[in-house]
């Protein structure tokens, strides 16, 4: 396991800061000693040099391993400039929206009885023409549910809507699709279940059995797929996340003794730039964990939120970068890790710019590719962590 040195030294560093800051956080106000700490995050003499021209699917395929990113469908449709990024540097393609239930716009669900594919369709046939690989997301989520849903839906008739969606959407793209999203984040471990399970509305109208049963019919539906447990807030060594990854290891081990056909763990990692609370050697113990399980795993939505860093974006872009190879590092040292997309390719199409936005009204700089579509130093993180993983 790499012991990234610049962790180790980083750490040191701000817990001197932080003691020395506390002492003095009496006359500081708490958002002063936090950009003090932030600031110290930065380091201007940290090398990110991507050696060569090669592109990240490229750089990722040398190791036996898949570069994507999600992307929406407006944006592919009109933007020229940005299907040719995307298809430069992607080995594969996750509609952001078209394969959920309900996005306004193009929904995949209009009504109980109407499946809508154009989106769908529409980037199935863009990833078969420029020889992306297809992933969806997601079959089971208890966010964009269709309006209809709470009044349509109930306990009598909830698994056969369940079942009737996954076979008819999971089925439309059978053969065709790398892997399923077939639950998303079915785990909140402050709802103090003794499973641990998110009190969405299929576990209020189907119990904690929906879960086998999404992967169940995913898995006669589309046998080609692998279907994948999608989950975030797993990255830090902070109270929270170590809940969270407990919690996820036991509803894997749980599905697992069940015969469920899970096959992988999708790890959003929406990393929070700014966040000094990272421990490689209890995220690379998770990452095995996983593994031991004969699981793979996916980085199925890397970003990193950068709503409390500094304006300045040399500055921002480093810590970006640096949280980026850091992660990276750990993840990619697990063999069983078999892709990396990102939420998103260039900042000129984030969901960050919506739902985490900064108070200084600065444009968000969360990915690989600034709006220009020009690399930046996360592109570079991204291209380092791929040309020193082990390869598969
Ligand atoms: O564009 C419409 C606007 O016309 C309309 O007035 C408004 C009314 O609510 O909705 C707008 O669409 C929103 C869309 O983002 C574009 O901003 C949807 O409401 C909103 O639900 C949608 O949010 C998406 C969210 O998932 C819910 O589907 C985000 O784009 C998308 O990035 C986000 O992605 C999730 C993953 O699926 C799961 N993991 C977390 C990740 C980030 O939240």
């Amino acid at each position: 396991m790499p012991k990234h040195p610049l962790v180790s030294r980083r750490r040191a560093l701000l817990l001197g800061l932080g003691t020395l800051a506390s002492m003095g956080t009496l006359g500081m106000g708490r958002s002063k000693y936090l950009s003090y700490q932030i600031e110290a995050l930065d380091d201007p003499k940290r090398d990110f040099t991507a050696v060569g021209e090669a592109s990240l699917k490229e750089r990722a395929a040398a190791k036996g391993l898949i570069y994507g990113a999600a992307m929406r469908y407006p944006a592919l449709l009109s933007d020229a400039k940005l299907a040719n990024c995307f298809v430069r540097e992607c080995g594969i393609l996750v509609p952001e929206w078209g394969l959920k239930w309900y996005v306004p716009g193009v929904p995949l669900r209009p009504n109980p009885d109407k499946f809508d594919f154009t989106e769908a369709d529409w980037m199935a046939q863009f990833a078969k023409t420029n020889s992306l690989l297809y992933r969806g997301h997601t079959l089971v989520w208890h966010e964009s549910l269709p309006p209809w849903f709470k009044d349509t839906v109930n306990s009598q008739n909830a698994e056969q809507v369940l079942v009737k969606h996954i076979k008819t959407v999971a089925g439309r793209y059978a053969g065709k699709m790398h892997s399923w999203d077939v639950v998303n984040e079915a785990i909140a471990t402050y709802e103090k279940r003794q499973d641990n399970l998110r009190k969405t509305p299929w576990l209020e109208l189907l119990g904690p059995n929906y879960i086998d049963t999404a992967f169940r019919v995913a898995a006669e539906t589309d046998p080609k797929a692998l279907l994948v447990y999608n989950d975030f807030g797993l990255e830090y060594d902070t109270p929270e996340d170590e809940a969270k990854r407990t919690a996820v290891l036991k509803l894997l081990e749980r599905l697992k003794s069940k015969g469920t056909p899970v096959q992988a763990l999708g790890i959003q990692a929406h990393l929070l730039g700014g966040e000094t609370r990272f421990n490689s050697k209890k995220l690379r113990e998770f990452f095995s964990n996983v593994a031991s399980m004969g699981l793979k795993i996916l980085i199925t939505e890397l970003d990193v939120t950068d709503k409390n860093l500094p304006k300045n974006t040399a500055v921002r872009d480093r810590i970006v970068a640096a949280s980026l190879e850091d992660y990276l590092a750990v993840a990619l040292d697990e063999p069983a890790v078999i892709a990396v997309l990102t939420w998103g390719l260039s900042d000129r199409v984030t969901w960050l710019s919506d739902f985490q936005s900064r108070s200084d009204g600065a444009a968000v700089r969360p990915l690989p590719m600034d709006a220009d579509l020009k690399p930046k130093l996360a592109w570079n993180a991204i291209a380092r962590a791929l040309d020193s993983a082990p390869k598969r």
